[in-house]
């Protein structure tokens, strides 16, 4: 077994799938906060009214209609409004992440607690207080924090009054957000993610249907903007503290195979692969835009506006470590596909040799050691797998007790393959499950797709007692903690 000591585990949350008290002590709204519930059949919809007074709603991550203003509407409900109660739970939280020995936790900040609308003068005291109690909980049982700065949830206002990330001046306010937090925890803090999966932006277009050629245009300006943004935090964090080691975060890593060993699938694979994954991760990483954007660009007729000061922040603002979500794999194919598989962000062509979770998407653990090589290989960067698990429905049973032995059978394996990426030589520094306490899911609004160690009692309706339950994986982490990933109980 080769987990070196010091080797961080622990596990993963984001603020507006779990804090709840999403309009209380001054918080601002997010765009979070008008996404309604859904199932993996039903979609999950933003509802607004209209510029001419009429309710509606569109489906999560589609364009308002114009004029359209976010709004919370009756009859319809909201999971991230209370989320788990985080908010009013973290002690307790915490005490459960710590009696399972977790050396790291990592969350994210919700913008809209801090600067509620996104363009304040000053900060807002309560929601810097509320991070920092969190932080000094976590430091009494000394757990570091790796916190990201943006987690899906933008102040409505940016998005609306500013056009969002379609705006050059996000950067300027995100950057002021960045360097309020790096200034105000500076002690409490070393580990910060500048973008939760940054490269969704680019894979969006897979996942809605009829996916305007035109939006792609806008999108890969929209993402510019952002790695502008998070370089130029990058170097204000470094400016700030030397200290801090900040990653980006890249959603799914290189997670995709030729369905078959045609050399047209093999060709389409690492076409997906650049566009989807090391395109953004190239960026963040290497501090510039890989050879093959030019082909990216021309493929979408992109003509973007990149000035020779954000090169040079690109080329400052290159990340100090690499870190990924992983939950499954995919496959590309030119030939017809006749089973299509589900996965995070990303959908493809069922892999044959493989099993399958109730949401569709596969559990391949020998994935992440072929991924953790491919990222290390590229960047010679310490890596952090900051997302992975399994999402299943869990039975609380009358004694309290629940028994979760496909959740353990997950992680296991895929610790083993971290194992193994180890003995092939790759510098790993951290492992956080996602979902250690049960929270609601972001694709589906789910309750019922838990990824915890943690129970939360707590349903799709928003019905529970939000009474907190350790599930057997509870006590199986823990251990393997304990003994820094030797004993896996199998
Ligand atoms: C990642 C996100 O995409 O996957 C998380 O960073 C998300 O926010 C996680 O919750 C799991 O996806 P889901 O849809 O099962 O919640």
């Amino acid at each position: 077994m080769s987990f070196p000591k010091g080797f961080l585990w622990g596990g993963a949350t984001a603020a507006n799938q779990c804090e709840g008290a999403w309009n209380v002590d001054g918080k601002g709204m997010t765009i979070s906060d008008a996404t309604t519930a859904g199932t993996l059949t039903e979609p999950r919809y933003t509802t607004y009214i209209s510029k001419d007074g009429k309710p509606g709603k569109a489906m999560m991550f589609e364009e308002l209609p114009e004029g359209a203003h976010r709004a919370v509407l009756d009859g319809y409900y909201y999971p991230y409004h209370e989320g788990i109660d985080f908010y009013h739970h973290y002690k307790e939280d915490i005490a459960l992440f710590a009696e399972m020995g977790f050396k790291i936790f990592r969350m994210s900040i919700s913008w809209a607690r801090i600067f509620p609308k996104g363009i304040e003068e000053e900060p807002n005291q309560a929601g810097l207080d509320f991070y920092r109690n969190v932080f000094e909980e976590l430091k009494k049982y000394n757990i570091e924090p790796l916190v990201t700065i943006f987690h899906y949830d933008l102040p409505v206002y940016l998005e609306e009054k500013l056009g969002g990330w379609n705006n050059r001046d996000l950067i300027y306010y995100y950057e002021k957000y960045a360097e309020t937090l790096f200034k105000e925890y500076k002690g409490l803090v070393k580990y910060w993610l500048t973008f939760n999966e940054i490269n969704n932006v680019i894979m969006m277009k897979s996942l809605l249907p009829n996916y305007p050629f035109e939006k792609v245009q806008k999108d890969l300006q929209l993402l510019h903007y952002e790695f502008v943004a998070s370089a130029r935090a990058v170097k204000r964090a470094h400016e700030i503290d030397p200290n801090y080691v900040v990653g980006c975060m890249i959603a799914g890593g290189p997670s995709r195979y030729p369905l078959t060993c045609d050399p047209k699938d093999v060709l389409l694979t690492q076409e997906t692969l650049q566009e989807n994954t090391y395109y953004s991760a190239d960026v963040m990483a290497q501090g510039e835009y890989p050879y093959f954007a030019q082909r990216i660009w021309r493929k979408y007729k992109a003509n973007l506006e990149i000035t020779d000061q954000d090169l040079q922040d690109l080329r400052e603002g290159a990340v100090d470590m690499v870190t990924y979500s992983y939950y499954c794999t995919n496959c590309a194919s030119t030939h017809e596909v006749k089973e299509k598989a589900g996965g995070n962000l990303d959908m493809g062509a069922k892999n044959p040799y493989l099993t399958y979770s109730d949401w569709g998407w596969s559990f391949d653990p020998d994935g992440l050691r072929y991924s953790l090589n491919e990222f290390y290989a590229r960047y010679h960067k310490p890596l952090m797998v900051v997302e992975n698990g399994l999402g299943a429905v869990d039975i609380l049973e009358k004694d309290g007790s629940i028994h979760d032995p496909y959740r353990i059978e997950y992680i296991r394996e895929h610790i083993k393959a971290m194992d193994k990426a180890f003995d092939d030589g790759v510098d790993l520094l951290a492992y956080t499950p996602w979902g250690c306490i049960d929270l609601v899911s972001a694709s589906t609004g789910e309750m019922k797709k838990r990824y915890g160690f943690i129970y939360v009692d707590r349903d799709d309706t928003g019905k529970g007692s939000m009474k907190r339950y350790k599930k057997d994986s509870f006590y199986w982490y823990k251990k393997v903690i304990e003994t820094n990933g030797k004993d896996l109980g199998d």
